[in-house]
């Protein structure tokens, strides 16, 4: 998902470590469309994404294929659904913006169902995520000014219940700095969900 990895402050490891079979892309800024491009053309990676992303990924040489809001890709055993998301899409290139059509998130069914919400705004269609797709992780966004801040992502976490949340898209840049433990704290006054809090470059097995 978003692999920003090239002037990402935060990476820990060089973009060349990176050979995935597929790469999903929320939406077209800078720091989630990221190195998708490059990595699909310099390892062989399929990219997908929405139409206009995958479009201008295709133009510049890397394979990608579209999907839509509300539609599903498989891949082998793997269903990937794509979501809504509450926010902007544009594709920053050097001193222009290229329309990115529509912000979207995702949702991997692979034996457990992962939710990555993509950069968004708290949206009352949460709790139909979590009613359709019951979502056993959710990653959501804490970072304030572009998404959700902590207080609006333990609420969308109550709305779609799943076992573990993960919280993420702070603490990148002085912007979007964030005290993950406050959302521990909001969430575990609303609801049941474990809150894993991770270190980039971090792993866990679920
Ligand atoms: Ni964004």
């Amino acid at each position: 998902m978003d692999p920003y990895i090239e002037g990402n402050p935060v990476a820990p490891w060089p973009v060349s470590d990176l050979a995935p079979d597929l790469i999903a892309v929320t939406h077209g800024h800078y720091d989630h469309l990221g190195d998708a491009g490059a990595i699909a053309k310099n390892r062989g990676s399929l990219v997908i994404a929405i139409p206009e992303v995958a479009r201008y990924l295709n133009e510049r040489g890397a394979q990608a294929e579209g999907m839509d809001i509300g539609g599903s890709f498989r891949v082998r055993d793997v269903v990937i659904r794509m979501t809504q998301a509450v926010h902007s899409a544009g594709i920053t290139r050097e001193d222009t913006v290229l329309c990115g059509g529509c912000p979207a998130g995702f949702v991997v069914d692979d034996k457990i169902r992962v939710y990555h919400a993509g950069d968004t705004a708290l949206f009352s269609d949460m709790r139909l995520i979590g009613d359709l797709y019951r979502p056993d992780v959710a990653l959501l966004p804490i970072g304030d000014r572009y998404t959700m801040g902590p207080r609006e992502a333990a609420i969308a976490t109550s709305w779609i219940r799943p076992q573990v949340v993960i919280p993420m898209h702070y603490n990148t840049w002085p912007t979007i700095k964030q005290d993950p433990s406050e959302f521990r704290y909001i969430v575990e006054t609303l609801c049941d969900t474990e809150v894993i809090i991770m270190d980039a470059g971090e792993t866990i097995e679920l």
